[in-house]
């Protein structure tokens, strides 16, 4: 299967690959690696759950630095920093050593007890963080930690209504999932009662038009607060939304909106809780992306990027907010809440994100990224828009500029052919709108690679769009 994948003659993609055994792929026994791969396959057929949209053709043998390395040798640059996380680079030297010391000392605990990386890495995160947010549960997983932070806000406002924006992913159990709304709702029966959607303001496609033609969001979020306020039974209890929206197509609210968000929460006694899941520990460009606005969040929830990769989360509040939700007796008690292996491994994300500055390489980086596309969407007009923050871009492809009307189609041409250049990308497809590439490799890439990156997805355009004649 992956051998109709195989890289074309560009030479650092081609180059073999020095951690993978000689008989691994094309080497010295060709038959018996096509054997094993037909295997493989057979068995991802007969053994795998399909969980999501399909699996990338290739056998990935490893990974290291930005570069993901296949079975038969092909390097690919990894524009998606593993599942939107690995910050730091796969197999950075000071996590892998971090985990082999770690594993070897101390590494899950009953929940109940604390150890010294646990209480550590809650410490340092609120010494990045503006005040009163303080208080920290170490978690898992994304989903987990907003699981965590809406049933907080359920017990300490004493409602159970959820508002969060209709291009969410918030992850995939049940509160979670009930505030997604970008995918995966249909076919499961009954979401919870009392989630509402809020209209993604979405400046590139503004549903309401201000006299300068611009996205008039505040008409937008007054409308969206008029029906749920119809809607709610008056048992609102938190507003649980991305500042960058990801999943939902890399969209970013314009100034101001967080602000006027806050009030809205604040006048119906609501939480606003804000995922930082991607956008957190440095990628936008700075340590969290509400600074830009201002806005300081009763709840914030991360994970993807503080673990760089590894599956560490956190929900983080104020003090008060924590001593409420004591009283009322809060719950979140789980198999590896607060386990020392992978607290010490955000302890060492933090030690490189402070010591390396990586939020000033990915603003600055992120300025390199984006004059790239820039110059990509000069050249093709089926780039629509690019836009994002820092080390967070998205490129939206559209049948033409006028109408916008979304290139979906294209979008998958051009991440299958990316990959078969040497590039892996990810690309967001939503019903009624265009093709939108994800875009946020590590912050530890470099010049280079971010200039090889752009330069295999204008290739890959060019050549797409003139198979299609377009
Ligand atoms: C913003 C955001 N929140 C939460 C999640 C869920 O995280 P996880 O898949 O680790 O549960 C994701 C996953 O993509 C996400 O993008």
């Amino acid at each position: 299967m992956s051998t109709d994948l195989a890289g074309p003659s560009r030479p650092d993609s081609a180059a073999p690959d020095p951690g993978v055994a000689p008989d691994a792929g094309t080497g010295s026994d060709p038959v018996g690696a096509a054997d094993r791969t037909a295997r493989f396959w057979a068995d991802v057929d007969r053994h795998q759950v399909r969980y999501g949209p399909g699996f990338i053709p290739e056998i990935i043998a490893r990974a290291e630095g930005a570069y993901i390395y296949t079975e038969d040798g092909r390097r690919i640059l990894d524009f998606t920093s593993g599942q939107m996380s690995a910050i730091l680079g796969h197999s950075h030297p000071e996590i892998v050593a971090t985990v082999r010391s770690q594993v070897a000392r101390l590494d899950h605990l009953f929940s109940g007890m604390l150890s010294r990386p646990v209480v550590d890495l809650a410490r340092r995160l609120a010494e990045t963080l503006p005040a009163p947010l303080q208080k920290v549960l170490l978690l898992t997983t994304g989903a987990e930690s907003n699981e965590a932070a809406v049933r907080m806000a359920k017990l300490v406002t004493g409602g159970h209504e959820i508002v969060s924006f209709a291009g969410s992913w918030h992850g995939m159990t049940q509160a979670a999932a009930a505030a997604t709304y970008s995918s995966g709702r249909k076919g499961y029966g009954p979401a919870p009662a009392g989630n509402f959607a809020l209209p993604t303001p979405n400046p590139y496609r503004p549903d309401l038009k201000g006299p300068d033609g611009t996205l008039d969001w505040q008409r937008q979020l007054d409308l969206g607060f008029d029906l749920i306020d119809a809607q709610s039974v008056g048992s609102l209890a938190a507003c649980l939304v991305e500042p960058i929206l990801s999943s939902g197509g890399v969209i970013e609210p314009p100034a101001g909106y967080f602000a006027a968000l806050k009030r809205k929460c604040e006048e119906r006694g609501m939480l606003l809780i804000l995922d930082e899941a991607q956008t957190g520990l440095c990628r936008t460009g700075a340590w969290y992306a509400f600074e830009r606005d201002g806005v300081v969040p009763d709840i914030l929830t991360l994970s993807k990027t503080l673990g760089a990769g590894l599956p560490l989360a956190a929900t983080i509040t104020s003090a008060a907010i924590e001593e409420c939700a004591h009283e009322r007796g809060y719950l979140f008690y789980t198999t590896h809440v607060s386990d020392p292996l992978v607290a010490a491994v955000g302890n060492t994300v933090l030690d490189v994100l402070q010591r390396d500055r990586l939020a000033a390489r990915a603003a600055e980086l992120g300025g390199v990224l984006r004059a790239g596309l820039l110059a990509i969407q000069d050249r093709h007009q089926v780039v629509g828009d690019v836009r994002g923050r820092g080390l967070l871009q998205g490129v939206e492809l559209v049948v033409d500029r006028e109408t916008k009307r979304g290139a979906d189609r294209l979008g998958a041409e051009v991440t299958r052919r990316c990959l078969q250049l040497g590039l892996h990308m990810n690309v967001v497809q939503l019903p009624g709108l265009g093709g939108t590439f994800r875009i946020a490799p590590a912050l530890t890439c470099s010049e280079q690679e971010i200039a090889l990156g752009c330069e295999i997805l204008d290739q890959a355009i060019g050549e797409c769009q003139a198979l299609h004649g377009r």
